[in-house]
């Protein structure tokens, strides 16, 4: 260092040397913007650069043989004292001690600062050298992007709590809607149940008559009685039943549960089957599988699908029959199961409107309808997503129905029998002849339990 080379030189080039030298270090002292500071034993200044005087307050002359205490808060000064005394002590250097620094000026600032031992070429202590750097502009701006990663964080958290709010919501929106349905489809249900109970009233009606004239004529026996009675109970007994399954289906299923979808399907028919029946609707069920296909899920919900799907393929027969003018175009509604691998197939297939291309990626849509306010909702097939894709993690998708005979006339192709196009079903026209309407075909896919 200084006082060594001072030492040291005695010959001719070496006072070049270390005049060179020595200047090289003044020009260094005298341009960087970092304090340099050399302190004696009783941490009075030796010697300080121009950039130590100016942040200071003072002057380089001023400073000489001083402490920090003549510059500094008494506080920050006896700080310092203490680590320069701890550098001498144990002749560890402290290494970018950053620390907030405030000058007798009042000038506020944060410094990054190294001491380290200071000995002569005999290895004495002299004392302490130091350099401290002005990092306010730093960690002013280390300040500001922690306040930023703050904010930032704040920001998610009141992200991730509106996100989970509104599934929450939306969760509450979803219940419902199906109970809303439900309800819409309460409507349904008890012209289903008038239906189902027309014959068997119309046949109580008969045995009642029957009997009174049986009594009028004196022809009723104990016997005749007996039977009528039994006849009317079984009459009675499947209305009841009836009763029962209606209101099975109306109840929620609690748990998810294994269940057979083909049992699910016929009770479904079984419900509505007075109504098909007087809508002139003939119903056809085909399945490759025999025995149960047992699926996961909620069953009443998933009957409340089917159900939803058929009154759907139901509407949009009537409508053709309005399309067409004509009362006789007899509806044909096809409920398919297949096993497919691991899945299970489930086909709604009707002869009805079809689904036109313009509507085709709206009708899972929630309220969207193409029918008059009182008749449509627009919740049906919304809903039955719901409950299949989110519910039931199956899928559900809808597309058009290539024309089969549904017991319409046939229309045969220049006098050829009917003839399969490309490897595809067997196309037969009906009354309109038209492909793009010619019935809807809806596919709800599960995953099966066996
Ligand atoms: N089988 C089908 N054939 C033709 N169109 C259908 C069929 N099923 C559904 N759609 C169309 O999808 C729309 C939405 O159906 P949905 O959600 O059940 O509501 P809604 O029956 O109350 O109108 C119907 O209005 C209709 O336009
Ligand atoms: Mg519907």
């Amino acid at each position: 260092m200084v006082n060594e080379r001072h030492s040291t030189f005695t010959i001719g080039g070496d006072i070049f040397d270390a005049l060179y030298e020595y200047k090289l270090l003044q020009v260094l002292l005298d341009n960087i913007p970092d304090s340099i500071y050399f302190k004696d034993r009783e941490c009075r200044f030796v010697k300080v650069n121009k950039a130590k005087a100016e942040n200071s307050g003072t002057t380089i002359a001023e400073m000489t043989g001083k402490t920090d205490s003549d510059f500094m808060s008494s506080e920050q000064a006896a700080r310092s004292y203490v680590d320069d005394n701890q550098v001498m002590d144990t002749g560890n250097p402290i290494i970018n001690k950053v620390e907030k620094i405030t000058h007798v000026n009042g000038k506020e600032i944060w410094a990054s600062v190294s001491k380290i031992p200071w000995y002569d070429a005999e290895g004495t202590l002299q004392g302490t050298i130091g350099i401290s750097r002005n990092v306010t502009d730093l960690i002013r701006s280390e300040d500001k992007l922690k306040e930023k990663s703050n904010q930032l964080s704040e920001m998610n958290k009141e992200l991730e709590r509106r996100v989970r709010q509104e599934i929450e919501r939306r969760q509450v929106q979803e219940q419902l809607l199906i109970q809303q349905s439900k309800l819409a489809s309460m409507g349904e249900l008890i012209s289903m149940i008038a239906h189902q109970w027309r014959t068997p009233l119309n046949t109580l009606a008969l045995l009642m008559q029957d009997l009174q004239s049986a009594c009028e004529f004196g022809e009723a026996s104990l016997d005749y009685a007996r039977e009528a009675a039994d006849e009317a109970m079984g009459q009675i007994t499947f209305m009841s039943n009836t009763i029962n399954d209606f209101k099975n289906f109306l109840t929620p299923s609690k748990r998810k549960t294994i269940f057979d979808a083909k049992e699910a399907i016929n009770e479904c028919l079984s419900i509505i089957s007075g109504l098909l029946k007087s809508a002139a609707i003939y119903v056809t069920g085909s399945t490759n599988t025999f025995g149960p296909v047992r699926v996961e899920g909620y069953p009443n919900e998933f009957k409340q699908v089917i159900m939803n799907l058929i009154t759907n393929s139901r509407d949009s027969i009537i409508e053709k029959r309005k399309l067409l003018n004509n009362n006789t175009y007899k509806g044909h509604l096809g409920i398919s199961l297949e096993r497919e691998r691991d899945h299970l197939a489930i086909n709604v297939i009707d002869n009805g409107v079809g689904i036109g291309k313009e509507i085709k990626d709206r009708i899972f849509e929630q309220y969207f309808t193409t029918k008059a306010d009182d008749a449509g909702t627009g919740i049906g097939l919304y809903m039955s997503k719901i409950i299949i894709e989110k519910h039931m993690g199956g899928t559900i998708e809808a597309c058009n129905e290539a024309c089969k005979d549904a017991g319409n006339e046939t229309r045969k192709d220049a006098g050829n029998e009917t003839r399969k196009d490309a490897g595809n079903e067997t196309r037969n026209g009906n009354d309109t002849g038209n492909e793009n309407n010619c019935g809807a075909r809806v596919t709800i896919r599960l995953r099966l339990s066996d």
